[in-house]
């Protein structure tokens, strides 16, 4: 199991790994998997505002942040709480924020199947995960600088997997996982803390901006059961 502190880092091993996770706690992901857990349809992740606004033509909901805020010409922003299920049941997404929806794009370099995680859907997402060999954990980050939340739920992830039993770049009980460094790294962080504390730069951040909401939602451990799955094109809920 190998994890990336942000999407431009090298991964540990020089494979093709069988599912990336991509993690934005604050926000990206959080939202996403708000979102299709309300009822949206799917979600689409793109680039730039234009991109977005492209897709609003086609009838999609035009949703993202840029600074935090939303781009006054966007349907919503990128607070998960803004995505109820009045808003979003039954409607087709598009999403673009700083540094979230460029992760989930560039997962699919390092996996085929890319899944996205946040403390919302965390025993879902590992389950899902529990007999897959090569998993690689991508953190968003904030602006190419590693984001502490994202590495609390990174450290969680592999921790419910792996359990207490390693110590050392070893397999464990089942002799499935292999830890890389920075797979160990968050697993010890995450039992240090052992709760979703949120401290960090953008943390701070947000609360700065108004969003102190957001923060404790994100919070919210095992809120929802979906786990989101990009295939390329569109974000929607997987069942395997
Ligand atoms: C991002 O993708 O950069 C974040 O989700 C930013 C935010 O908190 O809105």
């Amino acid at each position: 199991m190998d994890v990336l502190f942000l999407p431009d880092l090298r991964p540990t091993w020089d494979l093709e790994y069988d599912t990336a996770v991509v993690i934005d706690v604050l926000r990206a992901t959080t939202t996403i998997v708000t979102a299709l857990a309300n009822g949206a349809l799917e979600v689409v992740p793109v680039a730039s505002l234009e991109e977005a606004m492209e897709f609003g033509k086609r009838g999609y909901l035009v949703c993202g942040e840029r600074g935090g805020l939303k781009p006054p010409e966007f349907d919503l922003g990128n607070s998960p709480l803004d995505y109820t299920r009045d808003r979003v049941e039954g409607r087709k997404i598009c999403i673009t924020t700083s540094n979230g929806t460029k992760a989930i794009l560039c997962a699919l370099n390092f996996s085929k199947r890319v899944f996205l995680g946040s403390f919302l859907n965390l025993s879902t997402l590992a389950e899902r995960l529990k007999n897959v060999e090569k998993i690689i954990i991508i953190c968003a980050g904030n602006e190419k600088t590693v984001s502490f939340e994202d590495c609390l739920l990174a450290g969680a992830i592999v921790s419910k997997l792996v359990g207490a039993d390693v110590s050392s770049n070893g397999p464990n009980e089942s002799g499935k996982f292999f830890l890389s460094d920075s797979a160990m790294i968050v697993k010890y962080l995450w039992e240090s803390v052992r709760f979703p504390n949120f401290h960090g730069v953008h943390a701070k951040k947000l609360r700065e901006l108004g969003f102190s909401e957001d923060v404790e939602f994100a919070k919210s451990v095992d809120l929802y059961s979906v786990v989101p799955e990009f295939d390329g094109n569109k974000i929607v809920p997987t069942n395997r």
